[in-house]
């Protein structure tokens, strides 16, 4: 029998640390961690059907992929900026969180809800190609689901911000009327 999303994900999902990534700002606009996070997973869960993988790993990948992006720290805040203020150079360019923020996930999500090797692994490279290859199905799958969302909702902010602008300065009286 075919376990619901829902099922899979549940004492994730309404876990406090969880729930916090919805103060997270992420790709712009109202996106935030929480809602990348979930949409990621339920990308990931129909791609793992699509592909036929194993009931168990579907389950492995749905569960990885939320927490794919669980570092957390606010990566836009100005305390992170801070603490990025002390590298320089090569070592700023190593510390970037683009480079840090997988294997610090895959460490943080293990701690709290013990995830296999496996799973681990595939969080670890979810940034490839700025991690290392993908060495499993989950991997390709997690990486692959987190490329799909991340795309559509670098799209959405873009017209979020495009609406934002015609507010301002196109249409200012329209919306003054219609609030
Ligand atoms: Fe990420
Ligand atoms: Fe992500």
């Amino acid at each position: 029998m075919q376990t619901s999303f829902q099922a899979m994900t549940a004492d994730i999902m309404t876990h406090p640390l969880f729930l916090a990534l919805r103060d997270c700002p992420h790709h712009g606009g109202d996106n935030s961690l929480y809602i990348h996070s979930v949409d990621t997973a339920k990308c990931a869960w129909r791609l793992a059907r699509a592909f036929h993988m194993r009931e168990d790993r579907v389950r492995a990948v749905t569960r990885a992929a939320l927490l794919h992006d669980f570092f957390g720290y606010d990566w836009q805040s100005e305390r992170h900026r801070r603490y990025m203020s002390r590298y320089s150079g090569w070592k700023r360019l190593r510390h970037m969180h683009a480079f840090i923020h997988g294997p610090h996930a895959a460490r943080r999500a293990a701690r709290l809800f013990g995830l296999d090797e496996r799973q681990k692994a595939a969080i670890a490279c979810h940034m490839f190609p700025l991690a290392h290859m993908p060495r499993s199905s989950e991997a390709w799958v997690l990486t692959l689901a987190d490329k799909l969302v991340a795309s559509k909702e670098m799209g959405e902010t873009v017209g979020w911000h495009a609406k934002a602008l015609c507010r301002r300065y196109v249409a200012p009286g329209r919306a003054a009327r219609s609030r």
